[in-house]
């Protein structure tokens, strides 16, 4: 559907349907809240795994002061929006934020890490701790499993979201690693990071209907 000449491609169409129903501004919202914006408005901020950058731009529209670094290890950045004057769009490779020297003092994550195998999700958030200093924030926005027997269901119901949305109509690579909640805090607390708070979000700040839910974390490298 996304050809170098179409004026329309899906992720297009996905953001304008976020952007119609304001879920992209209240997850930038909910984001500049829970990581403290107001109290440090000139953070740098990462927004790894930013996809089309329609959260990284709202983030940076609404935190002025704020530096923002929107990064993805594919080109799929909506190039018809309007950049704000204070993020800064840029491709990397994987697992090498470290590398980047960027300094951040926050981190955003949202719907990344189902996209990372299960075999490399360990180096996936080293990477992230090793790019944060001692206190810095990590945001992570993820669909969750539930514990219960229905997380088949759930899982085969995104599996198949994900196949339609992103393998045959935007040809962006999948690897269903999806965690229930016991299991991303497992893995983030393995990697020295200290879980703040937490929120079921359900549907709140996602574009297609899910059975699984979504939930937000918030955690500080320790
Ligand atoms: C579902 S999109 C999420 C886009 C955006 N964060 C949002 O909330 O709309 C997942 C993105 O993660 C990116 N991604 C996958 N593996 C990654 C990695 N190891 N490092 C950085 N980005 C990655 C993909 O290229 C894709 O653009």
């Amino acid at each position: 559907m996304e050809t170098e000449n179409s004026v329309f491609s899906v992720p297009m169409i996905r953001r304008w349907l976020k952007e119609k129903s304001g879920k992209t501004s209240k997850l930038a919202k909910k984001i500049s809240e829970w990581t403290d914006l107001n109290i440090s408005p000139s953070a740098r901020i990462v927004d790894l795994g930013c996809g089309t950058g329609a959260l990284s731009v709202e983030i940076a529209k609404q935190n002025t002061l704020a530096k923002v670094f929107a990064l993805d290890i594919n080109d799929h950045m909506d190039h018809s929006l309007e950049i704000p004057e204070n993020l800064e769009y840029n491709n990397v490779k994987p697992f090498s934020l470290a590398e980047c020297n960027l300094n951040p003092d926050i981190i955003i994550l949202s719907g990344v890490i189902h996209h990372v195998s299960k075999k490399q999700e360990v180096d996936f958030i080293k990477d992230i701790g090793d790019a944060l200093p001692v206190g810095g924030k990590l945001f992570v926005h993820e669909h969750e499993l539930s514990q219960s027997r229905t997380q088949i269901i759930e899982r085969a119901m995104l599996a198949i979201t994900e196949i339609i949305s992103n393998r045959c109509l935007e040809t962006m690579e999948t690897h269903y690693n999806f965690l229930s909640r016991k299991e991303l805090n497992k893995l983030l607390e393995d990697n020295n990071f200290r879980i703040l708070k937490e929120e079921a979000v359900g549907g709140r700040y996602v574009t297609i209907p899910q059975l699984a839910g979504n939930n937000i974390t918030l955690a500080e490298k320790i």
